[in-house]
């Protein structure tokens, strides 16, 4: 673990502890940012910040009242700024409609579109101070194309396209990008969970990739760092899809 320094640009990734979110914050701590992640588990969390060599971490369920709040606060406070807000954490359901249960509804609400939210409200605050800032939301092709049996999934990563818009535009003029990524299948706990729920297998997933593969956590990431430099700073408002070709046709 490093202590901050007030140079480097503070980063705080979501859901950081494995799958996509633990290479993206490899990424920036890599780059020499000031990396801060936060998932449920704090042994494997631990053991990530520690492997990474992050600055901080916080082992919190991110849908608990008050959570939010407690995270960029903990952040101002260690490293006094928050400068780029990476929106990963996010569950997936397979589940028909008429199957769906009202705490699967409630949780994914809660996590997949009220988290975003609401860390983008406390993060905002700061970032209009430095007049800079990046919100980089993890979305889904499932929420681009619908995916079948995935209707809640779907429904909750669909509303980061009017978030993202909407944002877009109200910050421009400080200087503060919001972007979406929509990945494709990566290769994560979360996809093999998820086509092991699901009516087809690895093989008829990858048959249906343009690519005909997985797209691998670190090609997210690249881009989320892209997204994230001065570089893309033109780049504002917009859902973008990494998917190996699966949401065009
Ligand atoms: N993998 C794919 O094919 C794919 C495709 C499209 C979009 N995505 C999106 O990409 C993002 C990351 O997916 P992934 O495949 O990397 O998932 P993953 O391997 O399941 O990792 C999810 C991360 O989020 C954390 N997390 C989950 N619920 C949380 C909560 N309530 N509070 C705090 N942390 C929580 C998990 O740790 P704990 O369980 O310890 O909390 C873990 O660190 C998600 O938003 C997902 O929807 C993934």
């Amino acid at each position: 673990m490093k202590n901050p320094t007030k140079k480097n640009k503070t980063v705080l990734v979501t859901g950081a502890s494995k799958g996509i979110g633990k290479v993206i914050a490899q990424e920036f701590c890599n780059d020499g940012y000031n990396v801060f992640i936060c998932a449920r588990n704090s042994e494997l969390l631990r053991n990530t910040a520690e492997q990474i060599n992050a600055t901080g971490y916080l082992a919190v369920d991110l849908t608990q009242d008050g959570v939010c709040r407690q995270l960029v606060d903990y952040i101002i406070e260690k490293a006094g700024s928050l400068d780029i807000l990476v929106n990963n954490a996010g569950e997936y359901v397979y589940s028909p409609l008429e199957k769906t249960l009202e705490r699967d509804i409630d949780r994914l609400i809660n996590l997949n579109i009220k988290v975003p939210y609401l860390l983008s409200q406390y993060a905002v605050k700061y970032m209009k101070e430095k007049k800079w800032g990046r919100i980089i939301n993890i979305g889904s092709i499932s929420g681009i194309v619908g995916e079948a049996n995935a209707s809640l999934y779907s429904m909750t990563k669909s509303s980061f396209t009017g978030l993202t818009k909407a944002l877009g535009l109200e910050l421009a003029e400080y200087n503060i990008t919001v972007n979406t990524v929509n990945p494709g299948w990566v290769q994560t706990e979360l996809a093999e969970a998820a086509v092991q729920q699901s009516d087809f297998s690895y093989q008829e997933e990858i048959d249906m990739i343009p690519q005909k593969r997985f797209l691998q956590p670190y090609e997210i990431a690249k881009f989320v760092k892209y997204l994230s430099s001065e570089d893309a700073k033109g780049l504002t408002a917009q859902s973008v899809s990494l998917c190996a070709g699966l949401s065009a046709g």
